[in-house]
């Protein structure tokens, strides 16, 4: 077999902010690194998290600090998040915001020329850390150009197939270039995933096609468990209309600059839909919400801001109760409420970005929105203060992690999550690799030609099935089954066809050969798919209440038994997965005072 051959101490595989803040530390803690990424460098999904990182800087409120983000992120979650990662992400994000800058991130600034905040769902005092609209693609430039500056290791265009590994730990990772279709290997005693997440399982998505779960399922492969995966976020606002533009994000900032939801009657509906949990924090009339907009501090925070999951399921509901727009979506009004200059200033991307695709003039019309797929909070299980998984030597941070969001995740906490969690799992990556120097023993030659096998069999199948007839089938059977509302039977059925696929992957066959090969790439990337699917299917229908963001029609109140377990996905030797129970860690006394101060 052909096979190029590297050396590292750490390899990242992932090149969104997490991965790059993983190489960025690891490589300054002394270590050898290589970033490995299947897209060009600087393509990935955060970017999409557009409207700020949320940091609690208290540039605008004075009476911000970490306690009442810790408090807020938790509340968002439903309680379900590990407390120990919310603690760290909320203490140590503003450095995090303020390091980007030193490494020159421009950020937008207050008149007094302090990083300007914006306000989201769920956050107490307006806390997002933004750079208009673009606020990932400024991240992500900024770190890209210091991994750049470093002289850190990047393999673009390269997918990691496997994670490769014997009984003391982690020995490296296979994969193969997109180009060309050669295989590649790297040794090395850490590995961290920062792969993202799993959209494309979804026929509605914010996800580009690089988002298909391969670190959830490099990680489970290689031994490791996943946890909080029936918890998948469908932000309330993505494009419905027109089909070129379904799925595509429209930034929470419209909402937290002043738009509102109205139904196809006219109706500004969320006043219809604020949860006792939030009621003494919301307004409850149309006059109070718009009194907030000019004197925030004395009035209650309008509907629209509720957290995500509150608003999807709103829309959802009016949809269904026969008030949605033509297009099946709501309306989405910033138009009447702001001018164009400051929709202009404060929007240019969802301005330009909607205005060229769609023809949609946000400044003068409203428009047709949707719940998209666009963020799962259930991830690798991993230690908060390391990002080590269960398998030495394996690391994970960014949204292929599980555990900071809980049930739901607040809008803006991935970028700070990204920064805070990427730091930690480089520095613990690197600090491995030197325990294990010279102790790693050479990747295994059955292994290697096992994963080189494997990765070429669709090409030694003729007449097999389609790889997009089944990706199209597996994105149907998630978005009618396990979508927004569940209930058991439906999910059931989900298992079942899910069982009938993994014989139709079995099966994939390709055409052509291995330079640039689409199809041979999705190939590959299905297997992935079917097993975070499965995943999110079995730990769903495990969990009998509704919570964040995993609605139960059949088990429709939140139960507070639930609030003490998580749900531990496991691979089985048969290459299934089994769902576990495991009861919450507990928080610390200082900690949970905070709710009593706060309640
Ligand atoms: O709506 C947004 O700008 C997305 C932000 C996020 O997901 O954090």
């Amino acid at each position: 077999m052909e096979l190029e051959r590297h050396e590292y101490d750490v390899v990242v595989v992932g090149a969104g902010g997490a991965g790059l803040r993983a190489a960025i530390e690891a490589h300054e803690s002394g270590a050898r690194v290589a970033v490995v990424c299947k897209s060009l460098l600087g393509k990935a999904h955060t970017v999409m998290a557009e409207g700020g990182i949320a940091a609690a800087m208290a540039n605008l409120w004075p009476e911000d600090n970490w306690q009442v983000h810790f408090r807020d992120t938790m509340r968002g979650g439903k309680m379900l998040n590990h407390w120990r990662m919310a603690q760290l992400h909320a203490q140590e994000a503003p450095d995090r915001v303020r390091e980007l800058e030193d490494w020159g991130a421009l950020f937008d600034r207050t008149p007094d020329g302090l990083i300007s905040q914006r306000d989201f769902g769920g956050h107490r005092y307006a806390r997002l850390a933004h750079v208009g609209d673009r606020t990932g693609l400024e991240l992500i430039r900024t770190l890209q150009q210091r991994t750049v500056a470093l002289g850190i290791d990047v393999y673009m265009e390269c997918t990691v197939t496997r994670v490769l590994r014997d009984d003391a730990g982690i020995t490296g990772a296979f994969g193969y270039w997109r180009e060309s279709g050669r295989f590649v290997a790297w040794h090395a005693p850490s590995v961290v995933l920062a792969t993202g997440g799993i959209g494309k399982s979804y026929k509605v998505t914010s996800n580009s096609w690089e988002y298909t779960g391969d670190g959830h399922s490099l990680a489970m492969q290689a031994g490791a468990t996943l946890v909080n995966m029936e918890f998948v976020q469908f932000h309330p606002t993505g494009m419905v209309w027109p089909p070129s533009v379904r799925g595509i994000l429209v930034t929470e900032s419209v909402r937290g600059d002043g738009g509102i939801l109205k139904n196809s009657a006219g109706n500004r509906f969320m006043f219809d839909y604020i949860p006792d949990f939030f009621r003494k924090e919301t307004a409850e009339t149309e006059a109070e919400a718009d009194r907030w907009y000019e004197d925030k501090k004395n009035n209650r925070r309008p509907p629209e801001l509720l957290p995500r999951d509150e608003v999807a399921r709103a829309i959802n509901s009016e949809v269904k109760a026969g008030r949605g727009t033509p297009h099946g979506g709501v309306f989405l009004d910033i138009a009447s409420r702001r001018s164009p200059e400051y929709i202009r200033k404060r929007l240019p991307s969802m301005y330009h970005q909607f205005k060229e695709l769609a023809e949609v003039d946000i400044t003068t019309e409203a428009m047709e929105v949707g719940p998209t797929c666009h963020y799962v909070m259930g991830g690798v299980e991993v230690d908060p203060d390391t990002e080590a998984a269960r398998v030495p030597g394996l690391f994970a941070a960014g949204e292929v992690a599980g555990g900071m969001h809980g049930s739901n995740r607040l809008g803006g906490n991935s970028l700070s999550d990204l920064l805070v969690f990427g730091r930690r799992a480089g520095a613990a990556a690197a600090a491995h690799a030197t325990t294990r120097r010279g102790n790693v023993a050479p990747l295994s030659d059955d292994d290697l030609a096992d994963a080189a096998r494997a990765a070429l069999s669709p090409f030694e199948r003729e007449g097999g099935e389609n790889p997009y007839t089944v990706q199209h089938d597996l994105q149907q059977t998630m978005h009618d089954l396990v979508g927004i509302i569940r209930t058991a039977a439906e999910m059931e059925q989900a298992l079942e066809r899910i069982e009938a696929l993994k014989v139709r992957v079995a099966n994939l066959s390709v055409e052509g050969h291995r330079q640039y090969n689409p199809g041979w790439h999705l190939a590959l990337d299905l297997p992935n798919m079917l097993i975070v699917s499965e995943c999110i299917a079995r730990a769903a229908l495990e969990r009998q209440e509704s919570r964040g963001g995993h609605t139960r029609d059949d088990f429709p109140a939140t139960d507070a038994e639930w609030a003490r377990i998580n749900l531990i996905c496991s691979p089985t030797a048969e290459g299934g997965v089994t769902v576990t129970r495991q009861p919450l860690p507990q928080m610390p006394g200082e900690l949970a005072e905070i709710f009593e101060e706060t309640s």
